[in-house]
C-alpha cells in the first residue's frame, strides 16, 4: 500500500519525539508493517459502509493511520492500550485525524473498557474490534476480553507462533489459533514473515 507524504511526516515526528526512538522503531520492521498491510488487504471486502473502528492493544497507532490511508471507508478510530507510553505515539502517529476528532488514543485494559465505558457513561462501541496483540493475553483475559464484545461487531484477531518472554499465549498452526479465538470465521488465513507465522481471523464471536 502506499503511504503518502503528510501521514509520513507525522510518522517520522512520532518517531522523533517518543522517549525512547529505536524503541519506537521496533514498531516498523517488515513483519510488523506487512502484518498490518495484509490485515487491511483481507478486511476491506467486508467493510460495507463508513465504520467506526476500535483498535484493541494498539500500541503506537500505526495500524490506525495505515487504516486511514487505505479504502476501507471509516467514521473514526479509537486505538487503546495499556502502556501509557503508547497515547502520545500513537496520537503524534495519527495528529491529523485526530485534530478533525476521527482519531483517540487511549489508555486502558482493553479487558476493562466495557466497565470504563460504564463508569463515562459513554455506550458507543465500535462496528468492528480489532486485536492483534492477542498474543500478550493469557487465554483467561482473552475469553473474558471476548466476553465483553457484542455480538454484532465484526471482530479481527491476529496472533502468532513467535516465542518470547512476553508472548504469554502464542498458537503454534492457525487451527490451535482458531481453538483458542472462539470466533466463527468468515475468513482465516495465514502469513509467513521472517522470524515467525502470522494468524488471522475475521469474523463474529461464537461465545
Ligand atoms: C508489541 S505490541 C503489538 C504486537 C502486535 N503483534 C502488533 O503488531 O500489533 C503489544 C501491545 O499490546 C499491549 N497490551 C498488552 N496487554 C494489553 C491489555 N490487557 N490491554 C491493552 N493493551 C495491552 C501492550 O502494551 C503492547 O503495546
Amino acid at each position: 500500500m502506499k503511504i503518502d507524504t503528510e501521514h509520513l511526516h507525522f510518522w517520522m515526528q512520532a518517531i522523533r519525539q517518543s522517549p525512547d526512538p529505536m524503541r519506537t522503531l521496533d514498531g516498523f520492521w517488515s513483519g510488523q508493517l506487512k502484518s498490518k498491510e495484509w490485515l487491511i488487504e483481507k478486511l476491506e471486502p467486508y467493510v460495507h459502509k463508513p465504520s467506526f473502528i476500535e483498535i484493541h492493544g494498539g500500541w503506537l497507532g500505526i495500524l490506525s493511520s495505515m487504516i486511514f490511508q487505505s479504502n476501507i471507508p471509516v467514521t473514526q478510530i479509537w486505538s487503546t492500550d495499556i502502556d501509557p507510553a503508547c497515547e502520545p505515539i500513537a496520537s503524534m502517529m495519527n495528529k491529523q485525524e485526530e485534530m478533525v476528532g476521527r482519531f483517540k488514543a487511549i489508555t486502558a485494559d482493553m479487558c476493562h473498557l466495557s466497565y470504563l465505558r460504564q463508569q463515562e457513561n459513554e455506550w458507543s462501541v465500535g462496528d468492528i474490534i480489532i486485536n492483534t496483540s492477542c498474543e500478550h493475553l493469557t487465554q483467561a483475559q482473552y475469553d473474558f476480553w471476548l466476553t465483553q464484545l457484542p455480538k454484532t461487531a465484526l471482530v479481527v484477531v491476529q496472533s502468532n507462533n513467535y516465542d518470547l518472554p512476553e508472548h504469554v499465549r502464542t498458537a503454534k498452526t492457525l487451527a490451535e489459533f482458531k481453538e483458542q479465538s472462539k470466533i466463527n470465521a468468515m475468513w482465516s488465513g495465514s502469513l509467513t514473515t521472517k522470524m515467525y507465522e502470522r494468524w488471522m481471523i475475521i469474523g463474529y464471536k461464537n461465545i
